[in-house]
């Protein structure tokens, strides 16, 4: 034999440059703790139905113990030889425990090990990334509330179109990772799934007892079919589907705060800890960390069309292909873990400039179709209305003035049903008081929908 694990067959030793290629260790060694702690459930579950002898099992859970102290204070040698994070913790237990560690693997393949180490990593990493998901959340609906009276103005086409409340876009960007939120515990269910016992592909002789591994492992059930488990990595794409999602919607929040925070708009202050200077233009602070975050979402969605190619067209089961699984997993985790870091970090210190959001809501006519309301109440027709306000629009243009701040004859010029209580209607606080429905800007209505915005964080 020529290698330790596969030798027997081989009349030659691996190529060097093969060795490399082939080689997962450099990445998969971030599995290693799961990758222990799926063997310490296989070997007392191989001693619970007689397949190793108790002595033999306290030797295996001895062993990996001893490993997992190594791996975590970085005293383990890692070998590009040994292929990969199982054969290197393999071979290190047979070199502590000697023949006994040899008996770790029997009615088990790498093939449903990496399969069970990926699940068991994603699900703990899962479980962090709900946590600074919920931390978001949880920031934005409290800056909602602080902000239910600020008035901004409200685009469509990045125009000027209705006054609505600071605290209202915000729960709207809430609403959006609420629905992020469900997609993740979606998923998370079933990342939930044992692969384990599968073995190669076709399951294993020895009397295993799925039930017991999934269960020491916290797992909701085992996988229905072994061709299926050690193969499929759609969980992994879900996850990356989330990811891509999320990432969509924290670019949209990011390119809200660029443009808010230049002087153009002046909408909003990042403080000084969340930005960074230029090495030229002394002035400057530079909104670097929402857009990092925009410009990160591109490797997210790369990472998702990587494993969707990955695993279009593979055959059943397990092809070696699927070793490509684990640094677009692995990237995309850190990445959507640092952009939600950074977002739930630096939203509860946005302050807004309300003053100047209100005055960009008076400039841009943001009252016009409560104007054309307000003439549709006395009789008028909407088209009609919409064709009245219109000209007094072109009126204020020509005289740079807005609605409200035109005189009662001014505005009758363009129709006579206009009286005096129009003005009640033309200022900002009429204007977004009146949406005064569940999903509507007003203010009292967005102190509402914060509460059970924090009743359902909280009930999940
Ligand atoms: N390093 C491999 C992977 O990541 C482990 C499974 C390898 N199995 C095999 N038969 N070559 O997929």
């Amino acid at each position: 034999g020529t290698n330790q694990s596969w030798g027997g067959r081989f009349s030659e030793p691996t190529d060097a440059f093969v060795e490399r290629f082939t080689a997962s260790v450099g990445f998969d060694q971030r599995l290693a703790l799961q990758d222990i702690q799926g063997s310490i459930a296989h070997a007392t579950m191989l001693a619970r139905v007689g397949v190793l002898t108790d002595d033999e099992r306290d030797a295996i859970v001895a062993g990996l113990t001893e490993i997992r102290g190594e791996i975590e204070r970085g005293e383990f040698q890692w070998s590009v030889k040994l292929e990969d994070v199982h054969m290197n913790v393999e071979a290190r237990l047979t070199d502590k425990i000697g023949i006994t560690g040899k008996k770790l693997h029997t009615g088990r393949s790498r093939n449903d090990q990496v399969a069970t180490d990926i699940r068991l990593f994603l699900r703990d990493e899962i479980d962090v990334v709900e946590a600074e998901l919920s931390r978001l959340r949880e920031g934005l609906i409290e800056l909602a509330e602080r902000e239910a009276d600020t008035i901004m103005p409200g685009f469509t086409h990045l125009q000027t179109a209705q006054p609505v409340t600071f605290g209202h876009h915000l729960l709207a960007w809430q609403e959006m990772l609420a629905r992020d939120h469900e997609r993740l515990l979606d998923c998370r269910k079933r990342v939930n799934v044992m692969p384990l016992g599968a073995a190669a592909l076709a399951g294993t002789t020895y009397p295993i007892d799925r039930h017991v591994t999934a269960e020491l492992l916290g797992f909701e059930r085992p996988a229905e079919n072994s061709l299926d488990a050690v193969s499929d990595r759609d969980f992994a794409i879900e996850f990356a589907s989330f990811a891509s999602i999320l990432l969509m919607h924290l670019s949209r929040m990011s390119e809200e705060l660029v443009l808010w925070t230049s002087a153009q708009f002046d909408f909003i202050d990042l403080p000084d800890r969340f930005c960074t200077g230029s090495s030229i233009m002394p002035q400057k602070k530079n909104p670097d960390v929402p857009e990092l975050v925009r410009g990160k979402t591109g490797r997210v969605y790369g990472h998702l069309m990587g494993l969707l190619t990955l695993m279009k067209s593979q055959p059943l089961a397990y092809n070696k292909d699927n070793q490509e699984d684990k640094e677009p997993l692995f990237d995309t985790l850190d990445t959507v873990r640092d952009c939600l870091k950074a977002f739930a970090d630096m939203v509860p210190a946005i302050e807004a400039r309300k003053e100047s959001m209100y005055e960009a809501a008076r400039r841009g006519f943001s009252t016009a179709t409560d104007l054309a309301d307000y003439l549709v109440r006395r009789g008028v027709a909407f088209r009609d209305a919409h064709e009245i306000v219109g000209q007094s629009v072109a009126f204020g243009i020509r005289e740079k003035r807005d609605l409200s701040e035109m005189s009662l004859d001014e505005l009758r010029q363009f129709s006579d049903v206009i009286e005096s209580d129009v003005f009640e209607v033309l200022t900002l606080e009429g204007s977004v008081a009146a949406r005064n429905h569940i999903g509507g800007t007003a203010p009292d209505q967005v102190r509402a929908a914060a509460s059970r915005a924090r009743e359902a964080l909280t009930a999940l």
